[in-house]
């Protein structure tokens, strides 16, 4: 792997200290977990894929002004990071119904939301990652008022923009997951997006069929999820080398 370090594991990824103060390093595992990791498997060449198209995705999210932790990639499975200090909050933004809100509000998969919706819960494993209240957030001190409008706009943006994006490779973006951090800068600290964007944190389905082409596959037992991941990478103009 590398003689870097380790300072975290996580269930799809490592961090390892990075090469100069401020940096990190993001390692991309082949782990696939669900349902709190009660399900679990390796799937030989996803954390490849995942760090490629994660990339990808990452930079064009910079290039819409949206800051992000992501530097550089350093190799088939590495990023090069920013060092932050990880909001233990996750944003889940809904587009369609898919997934827990569906047994949560007894909506039909695949049905339409009055509008998008943006949930936050606990990242707390533990806890098994429970939904809360903006309210809680900032009672309990998780993120500050300001953090938090900071954290709701990067989102509706990014939304935006990759509902744009994925439209254009006939994909539709049902819904994803979203963490941010707190950079230590000389100016000050700034909220900027953290983890990674890939069909592990996002509901992809194809536009014309509706196959799911994300790590849905994996916790329904469907199969197929590195032609899915390869085909999402293909359309998005991504080249991803041999995946062993
Ligand atoms: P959910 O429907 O299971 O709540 O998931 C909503 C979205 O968030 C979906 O795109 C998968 C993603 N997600 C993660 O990335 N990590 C998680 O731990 C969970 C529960 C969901």
């Amino acid at each position: 792997m590398t003689d870097r370090q380790q300072l975290y594991e996580g269930k799809a990824k490592v961090i390892f200290e990075g090469p100069e103060d401020g940096t990190l390093v993001q390692y991309f595992k082949d782990d696939a977990t669900a349902f709190n990791a009660q399900k679990k498997d390796v799937i030989t060449g996803k954390g490849v894929l995942n760090n490629y198209i994660s990339e990808h995705i990452m930079q064009a999210v910079e290039q819409i002004g949206i800051p992000t932790h992501f530097l550089e990639r350093l190799n088939d499975r590495e990023q090069l990071i920013r060092e932050l200090e990880i909001i233990p909050v996750e944003i889940v933004v809904r587009n369609v119904a898919a997934g827990s809100i569906c047994p949560r509000l007894g909506l039909e998969e695949g049905s339409a939301l009055p509008n998008t919706l943006v949930e936050f819960c606990l990242k707390d494993d533990a806890l098994g990652d429970p939904i809360i209240a903006a309210e809680h957030i900032t009672t309990f001190g998780w993120a500050s008022a300001d953090e938090l409008d900071v954290i709701y706009d990067d989102t509706l943006r990014i939304n935006d923009f990759l509902t744009g994006l994925f439209h254009g490779i006939g994909v539709r973006l049902v819904d994803f997951k979203l963490e941010f951090g707190r950079e230590q800068r000389e100016d000050g600290v700034r909220v900027i997006l953290a983890d990674e964007i890939s069909p592990d944190n996002c509901r992809l389905w194809d536009a014309q069929t509706n196959e799911k082409m994300d790590k849905d596959r994996f916790r329904r037992d469907l199969g197929g999820l590195i032609d899915a991941y390869q085909e999402i990478a293909r359309r998005l103009g991504v080249t991803v080398p041999d995946l062993a």
